[in-house]
């Protein structure tokens, strides 16, 4: 298996979860109760992301792209950064407006508004590494680049400890079987 392709595979679960979630924004009226839990579950899932598919990306691929002469800044990396750093925005303002929301003080709309945004910027994101940056960096790396970004990948895992994978799996299956 290529590196880009582990990436491609945990793009599936997190559109997976999307899906879920545009479903549940669908199905979630400005003046009825909120399912607080399973934003919550977002939340966590987002952290779990960011733990062990960015910290690939941004510890391991991007580094690797930019050493074979792909700008780090201006280009698709830069903008994948960016975008990354977005998402945590939108996490972040989530799960403080859980908090205002559960003490009375956020409406359905204010929790449901960074997740609309959250949704449609994760969407397009994927798109572009999975179209875009990632057959660019499969063209620049070779072989020996692909076995060492692999390895960096496995030397993230045992140093955050299997939970992370685990987390991510299991909370996009409770996130699913609550529609
Ligand atoms: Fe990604």
């Amino acid at each position: 298996m290529r590196s880009t392709d582990v990436l491609v595979q945990q793009h599936m679960v997190i559109d997976k979860v999307l899906d879920t979630l545009a479903q549940k924004l669908q199905d979630t009226p400005s003046a009825g109760a909120l399912d607080v839990e399973f934003f919550r579950k977002l939340v966590a899932f987002s952290n779990a992301v960011d733990k062990c598919h960015h910290s690939k990306e941004e510890g391991c691929l991007f580094p690797c792209l930019t050493g074979k002469g792909m700008p780090r800044e201006g280009g698709p990396i830069g903008m994948m950064l960016m975008e990354h750093e977005m998402g945590r925005a939108l996490i972040r303002q989530l799960s403080e407006t859980l908090d205002l929301y559960e003490n009375g003080d956020a409406s359905v709309d204010d929790v449901v508004s960074p997740c609309r945004e959250y949704l449609q910027l994760l969407k397009q994101h994927i798109s572009k590494e999975n179209g875009v940056l990632y057959p660019m960096g499969e063209n620049m790396m070779s072989e020996q680049d692909d076995a060492e970004t692999l390895t960096c990948y496995e030397d993230g895992e045992q140093e955050m400890g299997p939970e992370a994978s685990e987390d991510l799996i299991r909370l996009a299956a409770e996130m699913n079987a609550e529609i």
